[in-house]
């Protein structure tokens, strides 16, 4: 046989996508182990069946061979940091983890998109590991989007050709519109991130337009009533005089010495901190829901669809644009 360049050979395999799992059993003395595996794959649906393998220099390699059990967990892209904590050495990788004994002892974890508890049917010599095959007894599982590893590195999955071709969502003819219209998803998400902006905004009586003067001027510095105007005027909520008119009057504004700009007073710079702050917290708590790789995708398509989409409405912070 053609001896093997061992990094290449890596790479070969390393294109070969696979899911994330952590496998967990229990030691003779009834202590929970687990590892991090990618070898994990189906392989009979009647008896189901799955395996695994297994380095030989794995410190857990004893426990999973005598304890006749094992339970895998299929990890969800939320989880890359239990990926790590099972793919280092150690005793103490299930310290602060909230788990319960499952099927033959074997430590369940919290977290998983899939979980199978399994039975230990056979193991077989796989060169430098050991081959595990289980028969499933229980599973689970949950909507979770998966943990993804492909050429040595976490990713996700996306699926393709998923929703209507562009322009299909809306029908003329009859008037309607499917869930999938980009547009109102797009309308939507605003609307539904904006509820907890537009509450406060109510309490402090402050209107759209003045609100987004005060941002501006928060942004920017001084400016003109000319210069508001025109910086938001492409958001059909630029600020009339009496906007401003009433801003001085509750000391949010006051007038500069040159008596053509406005900017904020102790009280105005106070709100819009008070209000940048609501906003940051809204958009952690809501993104808090989604992966980082999420969050940079849909970043990136509407940074892109922006630009696509430009009228020439001036950067919000950038004076003079
Ligand atoms: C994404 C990923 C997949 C892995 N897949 C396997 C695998 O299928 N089999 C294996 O023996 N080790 C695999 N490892 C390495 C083990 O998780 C790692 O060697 C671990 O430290 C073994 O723990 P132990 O020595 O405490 O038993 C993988 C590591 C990562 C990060």
């Amino acid at each position: 046989m053609k001896s093997l360049d061992s990094t290449e050979f890596r790479n070969a395999l390393g294109q070969f996508a696979t899911g994330v799992t952590v496998i967990t059993s229990v030691d003779e003395q009834g202590s929970p182990v687990g590892v991090t595996a990618s070898s994990f794959n189906s392989v009979s649906l009647d008896p189901p069946l799955v395996l695994w393998s297994l380095a030989k220099n794995s410190g857990s390699l004893p426990a999973f061979q005598q304890s006749g059990h094992f339970c895998v967990h299929v990890l969800a892209s939320t989880h890359e940091a239990l990926s790590q904590r099972f793919a280092s050495r150690g005793s103490d990788k299930f310290s602060g983890l909230d788990w319960q004994p499952g099927l033959g002892s074997s430590p369940l974890l919290p977290d998983f998109a899939a979980q199978f508890q399994c039975k230990t049917t056979y193991q077989y010599e796989g060169g430098d590991h050991v081959i595990f095959v289980g028969e499933v007894h229980e599973y689970e599982t949950r909507d979770e989007q998966p943990l993804v590893f492909h050429k040595g590195r976490y990713a996700t999955a996306k699926e393709k050709g998923r929703g209507e071709p562009a322009g299909d969502a809306v029908d003329i003819a009859t008037g309607k519109f499917s869930d999938n219209f980009f547009l109102y998803l797009l309308s939507r998400a605003h609307f539904q991130a904006s509820h907890d902006l537009n509450r406060e905004l109510q309490e402090e009586q402050l209107s759209s337009s003045q609100y987004l003067s005060l941002t501006l001027m928060g942004l920017v510095g001084d400016m003109s009533f000319q210069d508001l105007h025109s910086h938001l005027d492409h958001t059909g909520d630029a600020p009339q005089f009496s906007d401003i008119q009433r801003m001085l009057d509750r000391g949010l504004v006051t007038e500069t010495s040159d008596g053509v700009r406005f900017s904020l007073t102790v009280r105005g710079r106070s709100l819009y901190v008070r209000l940048l702050a609501l906003s940051k917290a809204t958009e952690k708590r809501l993104l808090a829901e989604f992966s980082d790789e999420e969050v940079a995708d849909v970043r990136s398509f509407l940074q892109r669809f922006i630009a696509a989409s430009d009228q020439g409405a001036p950067s919000l912070w950038k004076q003079g644009n």
